[in-house]
C-alpha cells in the first residue's frame, strides 16, 4: 500500500510500464549517482551494467558527463551495455577482465565503481579502482556483499561508499523517482524492459532472473 504522499503523476510522454520498470530502479540508480558526485570526465564502471538498476546507471553516468566501462556477463549483455552508450563493454566471466577495465581507462582505473554483485568481481573491482576514486556499494547479487577494511582503502586512496548508503535512501526515493521519470519523459534515459511475462507465467519470468538470461528490467503483465 503506498503512502498518500509517495503518490505523484506518471509525467505525459512515459507509459505505464515504463514508469513501473523506472520506479525502484531508477530511483536507487539516481540516489547512488548522486551520492557518488560524479565528475564530467569520469571514469566510471559498472557491474551488471545489463541489468535493471545497471542499465540506468550506465545512462546517468554517461548524462553526467562520465566515460563508461559497463561490465556483465555473455554477448547478448555487452552488446546491450554498448547501445546504452557506454565507451567499452567488459565481460566478467573472461578471467583477464580487469585488465581490459584497466586498458578502457587509460591504464588508471575507473574514478567511480558501483558495485552491485560482490563476491569475487567487486573485490577485483576495487583493486582496480583509481587512486582518489569512489568504490559505491549497492548490491550482493553474488551472494556476497564487498566489505573493504578501512585500512586498505585508506592505503589504495579509495572512498568506499559502504551498502549502509542504501539506509538513507528511504527520504528521497520519491523525489529520485519522479526526477528519473521526467529524464525519461523527455527522452534523456530510457528503461530497458527486457522480457514481459504473463501473470500466471510468474515461475518462468523467475527462472529468467534466476539463470541469468534476462535484461534489464522483468515485467509481469496483469
Ligand atoms: N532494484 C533496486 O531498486 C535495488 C535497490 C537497492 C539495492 N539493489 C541491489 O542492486 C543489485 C542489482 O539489482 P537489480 O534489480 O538491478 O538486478 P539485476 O542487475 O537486474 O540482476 C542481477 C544481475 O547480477 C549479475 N550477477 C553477477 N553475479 C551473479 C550471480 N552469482 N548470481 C546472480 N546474478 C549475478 C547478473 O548479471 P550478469 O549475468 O551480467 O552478471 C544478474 O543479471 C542487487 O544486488 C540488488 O539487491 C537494488
Amino acid at each position: 500500500m503506498a503512502e498518500v504522499g509517495e503518490l505523484f503523476p506518471v509525467p505525459d510522454g512515459l507509459d505505464l510500464a515504463e514508469a513501473i520498470a523506472l520506479h525502484s530502479d531508477g530511483s536507487t540508480a539516481q540516489g547512488l549517482v548522486e551520492k557518488a558526485k560524479i565528475d564530467s570526465g569520469d571514469w566510471v564502471l559498472v557491474e551488471a551494467a545489463a541489468g535493471g538498476v545497471g542499465s540506468l546507471l550506465v545512462q546517468l553516468a554517461r548524462a553526467a558527463g562520465a566515460r563508461v566501462v559497463g561490465a556483465a556477463r555473455g554477448v547478448r549483455k555487452l552488446e546491450l551495455i554498448r547501445e546504452l552508450g557506454a565507451d567499452a563493454a567488459v565481460d566478467y566471466s573472461d578471467p583477464g577482465w580487469t585488465d581490459r577495465v584497466l586498458e578502457a581507462t587509460g591504464g588508471a582505473g575507473p574514478d567511480v565503481v558501483f558495485d552491485g554483485v560482490g563476491g569475487w568481481i567487486g573485490r577485483a573491482a576495487f583493486e582496480v579502482t583509481a587512486r582518489g576514486g569512489r568504490f559505491s556499494v549497492h548490491g550482493a547479487s553474488s551472494g556476497e556483499v564487498t566489505l573493504i577494511d578501512p585500512g586498505e582503502a585508506r592505503f589504495q586512496g579509495v572512498e568506499v561508499i559502504g551498502i549502509e548508503q542504501l539506509f538513507d535512501f528511504g527520504p528521497n526515493l520519491v523525489r529520485w523517482a519522479e526526477q528519473i521519470m521526467s529524464q525519461a519523459a523527455a527522452g534523456l534515459v530510457r528503461p530497458v524492459i527486457g522480457q514481459t511475462f504473463a501473470l500466471e507465467r510468474a515461475a518462468d519470468a523467475h527462472a529468467a532472473i534466476e539463470n541469468r538470461t534476462a535484461l534489464g528490467k522483468t515485467l509481469l503483465l496483469l
